[in-house]
């Protein structure tokens, strides 16, 4: 299939390009070659290259600084996903979005399936869900494809950034009272390259199975990682003044994935190993 694939120098984009590009021909985008922002270039590159499927990961990421500029959180999340959308339609295309556990509130006990009540919190949460209504209103063959907690080879996260610390603290202070499923690029690429090759379309919610708290997740990096000798301590969200809210728990159930009958991703302590040990520059 030929695949374009929109934010291909994020985190998750390079991802999609190393598990996608020994088996289809890809078109990758990085912001430079395209801004989704630009509608009639969206249009334009999308209509004239008539890929079959366009999975669309570029977004406004940075979830506190959005509060600030959600001018930029809103034209880029929302209205470039509605560029995107209409693009992959007029293409006739399918249409992959990924999304965000930050369109819930976060006050469900118990794990989120794709049915429940979105409610976000924060403007990147809104931006989000507001990218999500364009794409159900836009296209006729979409997938869209809630993930959380994202960290892989290739950009910024949490577990580079516990490394690090750790390489220079004796001891971190991690939250402990806010849980979520914590998610490797690599397999989500594995998920999403699956999925494009089946009509299930709909929404899904992807992530590696298993929930934690930020703490937990610290505590497997340095088991993984075999690091001793770092202390971690527990602390509760309120003592961190973020400027956007996050929920208290987006763990989520893989239903969608279920009951259509596509592969289960894996469970993420089993992901993180897999990624510290084989993956992870260090
Ligand atoms: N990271 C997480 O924990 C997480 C959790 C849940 C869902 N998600 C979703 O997963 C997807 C991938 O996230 P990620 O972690 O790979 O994020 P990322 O590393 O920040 O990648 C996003 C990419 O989008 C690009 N971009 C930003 N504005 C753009 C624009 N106007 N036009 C075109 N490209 C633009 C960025 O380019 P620049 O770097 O040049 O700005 C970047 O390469 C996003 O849709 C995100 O909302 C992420």
């Amino acid at each position: 299939m030929k695949i374009a694939i929109t934010g291909a120098g994020g985190q998750l984009g390079r991802d999609l390009i190393r598990v996608l590009g020994p088996v289809h021909e890809l078109l990758p985008y990085t912001r430079q070659q395209l801004d989704v922002r630009d509608e009639e270039a969206v249009v334009r590159l999308i209509v004239e290259t008539q890929p079959d499927v366009v999975i669309h990961a570029a977004a406004y990421t940075q979830v506190d600084q959005a509060e600030g500029h959600p001018e930029d959180a809103y034209m880029i999340n929302s209205y470039g996903t509605r560029n995107v959308a209409l693009a992959a339609q007029k293409a006739g295309a399918k249409m992959v979005y990924i999304s965000t556990d930050y369109v819930f509130d976060g006050t469900k006990e118990g794990l989120y399936s794709e049915s429940d009540r979105t409610n976000p919190l924060s403007i990147y949460g809104k931006s989000k869900l507001h990218g999500e209504k364009f794409v159900e209103i836009a296209c006729e063959r979409f997938y869209i494809v809630r993930t959380s907690w994202l960290y892989g080879k290739h950009g910024n996260n949490f577990v580079k950034k516990v490394l690090e610390l750790a390489g220079k603290q004796p001891s971190l202070t991690m939250v402990s009272d806010q849980y979520g499923s914590p998610t490797y690029t690599y397999d989500l690429a594995l998920f999403v390259a699956e999925l494009i090759c089946t009509d299930l379309f709909g929404v899904y919610h992807a992530s590696n199975r298993g929930s934690c708290s930020r703490y937990e997740f610290a505590q497997e990096i340095l088991r993984a990682a075999e690091i001793n000798g770092v202390t971690l301590k527990p602390v509760s969200a309120a003592a961190f003044s973020l400027p956007a809210a996050r929920p208290d728990n987006s763990a989520f159930d893989d239903t969608a994935i279920r009951n259509s009958g596509l592969t289960r991703i894996r469970d993420w302590k089993s992901a993180l190993h897999d990624f510290i040990c084989n993956d992870l520059e260090r």
